[in-house]
């Protein structure tokens, strides 16, 4: 006989008031209960403290096990996996996306468990969930942290309308290597702009409120903690050797600003972190994330990286990674089975503690309270009906890749394309391609709801555009499997012949031939992008580059549309194709953003958040390096080419132009901890509106250690009309000129005098100095 705990539940302004009325259960096992009261329980955090403590004392080793336990869909399959749910032994699901199937789970964990504890789904909502936004990289792109927030919060609604509550992003890696596959999925190279686009995001999946997220937002979980952005080669997984002072100055501020942020809950890494695997690395887990940083939510696994920590050769066997694991920080394990297999073995050895565990425990159940779980943990169908890939997301979508485009290259002003035109060739692979111009993260997305190039181009020769010319040219083939290849499986190539390739080709040049002027939609395939998608060539894949050349060769006006999240080499079309528009994984709305930035409905305002190499043998390349021996031989430090990026960190075109002069600071010096008011003014000197991005980097001259030539410290993206001149004001804080000292091994702000630039990209010229003196 099962009473079901029913929840009275009153709205009280935005918080939600829940009391139990009816508590008396008798458990699946038979025992005599009384359900936790959860009496006010979204009104304060104490309140939840108290409740999760109560819970807490209440609960088995195995019931807490359970909690600290997350597995994938179907692993362990269909009626195992509801048992372990029904026996207390789940904490949390991921993968699994059919809200009738989260709420029928939600059932059984409520009412079927003897404590009625909520599980936690989660899902990989990166760049959204059923309406793909722009990837990561472009969202950074933007420089505008509001595009990152309001796509997140836009995901967060679809994701919790299905029932979805926790996304495993966003990911705050800094990575500077683009063979990397996974720099798609951050905000770059730069810690200062990754801390940003860091703090946006968490504000975007959680809402105002950290300690009660709302019905419609969902659970951030900042990771891989940390460093595995530095992987050696590019290569996946590969280890990381990080020097303590670019650890603390370059990858780890992100997270600390995450962490600051609010982000209920963080990843570990897969890769180990100068020899000490980051699932099981203390220091990181708890000295640094715990106890510097105050961080109090809760930790997870990276897909089954506690099993793989005797992989590393760190532990003997699956107990030992498992109470390295636990003793190290992690709370939770993704999808390997090491801490429900052997953790209640580990405490009564003694190797892992109850307070250990308790800890962990008492971190879960608070996410589930701050989440508001414990009163409604069900899934109605009507709001993911309503919310899934909407006209609202549709147009937040569209507005997204708009902004984060970035326009390398317009000679003689091709772009915009003239409305006169009568036709339009569409020449590349990816440009009819529905899943390829997704990007990687879109694991809950339907392929046929995006608008191809193709489709977007072709609505407007319905309204009078030009007509469209399409064929692909060439097929792109991956070499390796995906991991998503159950998902996306890579089209079958249709070309299988030598001479239906060469036909194809001759085709598409003959179509070139024809057209007034040519669009060729090129770049990587969807899966060629993302986890394990590292590259070792930066090359257009396949015979692109031919196809571009092919093209450029007819003497037709050529414009190159990039689909990407990494640099690709692009010398050649740098110097040849007059026209190069970076749309990267533009996502659901693709088509129409592409097409109304190529015709001038949408103005390109998005910049570089990388630098990015003219030959793969660059990398890695960054711009914030430390001067040496020869500092003005930057171009000359290879003997066999330039070492100079191809476009610099911060770099994009506009169809307008901006000048941007009249540098003023409101200080000449400033005391360490104060902050200095820098303004310019930007005029907009061209006949359209545009958008223009002011950047303020901070140089120290001299000091206790060697520090980059240019850091970024600012920025602000501001739209101006034709003619519009603005006066620019950015607020420099002096905290933000602090580092980690190798010689004190502390972080200080280090009196002196600072060179300082504002301008456009990184190789900004207006230039003035500041000092800093001591603090008092
Ligand atoms: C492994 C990835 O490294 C991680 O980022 C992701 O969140 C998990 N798989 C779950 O999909």
């Amino acid at each position: 006989m099962l009473f079901r705990t029913s929840l009275l539940h009153v709205s009280v302004g935005r918080a939600l008031v829940a009391a139990v009325v009816l508590s008396a259960f008798v458990g699946a096992n038979g025992e005599v209960g009384v359900a936790q009261t959860a009496g006010s329980a979204r009104a304060s955090d104490a309140e939840g403290e108290r409740f999760v403590d109560e819970l807490l004392q209440k609960m088995t080793l195995e019931e807490k096990i359970g909690q600290m336990s997350q597995i994938a869909l179907n692993t362990p399959e269909g009626p195992k996996r509801d048992e372990r749910i029904v026996k207390g032994q789940v904490g949390s699901l991921l993968f699994v996306k059919d809200p009738k199937e989260i709420d029928r789970l939600q059932h059984l964990a409520m009412e079927k468990s003897r404590l009625h504890i909520p599980l936690i789904i989660g899902f990989d909502v990166i760049h959204g969930y059923r309406t793909i936004y722009p990837v990561p990289i472009a969202m950074a792109a933007s420089w505008d942290p509001a595009v990152a927030e309001k796509a997140q919060t836009m995901a967060a609604r679809e994701a919790s309308a299905v029932g979805v509550r926790w996304t495993f992003g966003p990911m705050l890696d800094i990575a500077r290597d683009p063979r990397w596959g996974r720099m798609m999925e951050g905000a770059g190279e730069d810690p200062y702009l990754g801390s940003r686009m860091a703090e946006a995001q968490v504000r975007g999946f959680q809402g105002k409120d950290v300690n009660h997220i709302a019905d419609d937002h969902i659970m951030a979980c900042i990771k891989h903690f940390a460093g595995y952005g530095a992987a050696e080669g590019g290569r996946d997984y590969d280890s990381s050797n990080i020097s303590d002072e670019q650890l603390w100055n370059v990858y780890l501020p992100p997270f600390e600003a995450g962490v600051k942020a609010g982000a209920g809950s963080l990843m570990s890494a897969y890769m180990d972190l100068n020899g000490v695997p980051a699932t099981g690395n203390k220091w990181l887990l708890t000295d640094v994330l715990r106890k510097k940083w105050g961080f109090n939510g809760f930790v997870v696994s990276d897909w089954d990286s506690v099993k793989s920590l005797a992989t590393h050769g760190f532990a003997s066997g699956p107990e030992d990674a498992a109470a390295r694991a636990v003793n190290a920080g992690v709370d939770m394990e993704m999808t390997s089975t090491t801490f429900f297999d052997t953790l209640a073995d580990a405490v009564k050895k003694g190797a892992v503690s109850q307070a250990t565990i308790d800890a962990a425990v008492r971190d879960i159940l608070m996410a589930k309270y701050r989440l508001g779980l414990f009163q409604q943990p069900y899934v109605s169908t009507g709001r993911a009906e309503n919310e899934l890939v909407s006209a609202e997301q549709r147009e937040a979508s569209r507005k997204a890749a708009e902004r984060t485009a970035v326009l390398l290259r317009n000679e003689g002003g091709l772009l915009p394309l003239k409305k006169g035109l009568t036709s339009i060739a569409v020449i590349g692979p990816l440009a009819d391609s529905k899943p390829d111009l997704m990007g990687s993260w879109s694991l809950a997305a339907h392929p046929e709801d995006t608008v191809t190039v193709v489709e977007g181009l072709t609505k407007r020769t319905a309204a009078g555009g030009p007509q469209v010319l399409f064929t692909k040219g060439v097929e792109i083939e991956r070499v390796q499997p995906s991991i998503f290849d159950d998902q996306f499986p890579s089209p079958k190539p249709t070309l299988t012949t030598e001479s239906q390739r060469e036909a194809e080709f001759k085709h598409a040049i003959d179509l070139v031939k024809r057209a007034d002027a040519a669009v060729l939609v090129l770049g990587e395939a969807q899966t060629m992008s993302g986890e394990r998608a590292s590259r070792s060539s930066l090359a257009l894949p396949g015979k692109q580059q031919q196809l571009l050349e092919a093209a450029v060769a007819t003497g037709k006006p050529v414009v190159l549309v990039l689909v990407n999240a990494r640099p690709l080499d692009i010398t050649w079309a740098s110097q040849h194709v007059p026209a190069i528009l970076d749309a990267w994984y533009p996502g659901t709305e693709a088509g129409n953003a592409i097409s109304d930035l190529l015709f001038g409905d949408a103005v390109p305002g998005g910049k570089l958040p990388v630098t990015w190499p003219r030959d793969v043998g660059q990398v890695p390349i960054h711009y914030a390096r430390n001067l040496t021996q020869i500092p003005n031989d930057w171009d000359t430090m290879y003997w066999d080419g330039s070492s100079a990026p191809l476009y610099a960190f911060g770099y994009g075109l506009s169809y307008t132009s901006f000048s941007v002069g009249g540098l003023k600071t409101s200080a000449a010096k400033v005391t360490a901890g104060g902050t200095i008011e820098v303004s310019v003014d930007v005029a907009n000197a061209g006949k359209v509106a545009g958008d223009e991005v002011v950047q303020l980097y901070t140089h120290q001259r001299s000091g206790s250690a060697s520090r980059p030539v240019r850091e970024l410290k600012g920025f602000k993206r501001v739209t101006l009309k034709p003619g519009e001149r603005q006066t620019v004001t950015l607020t420099l804080e002096t905290k933000e000129l602090g580092f980690w000292s190798p010689q004190t091994h502390a972080w200080s702000i280090e009196p002196g005098t600072f060179d300082l630039w504002v301008g456009t990209d990184s190789n900004a010229k207006d230039h003035t100095t500041f000092e800093v003196t001591p603090s008092k």
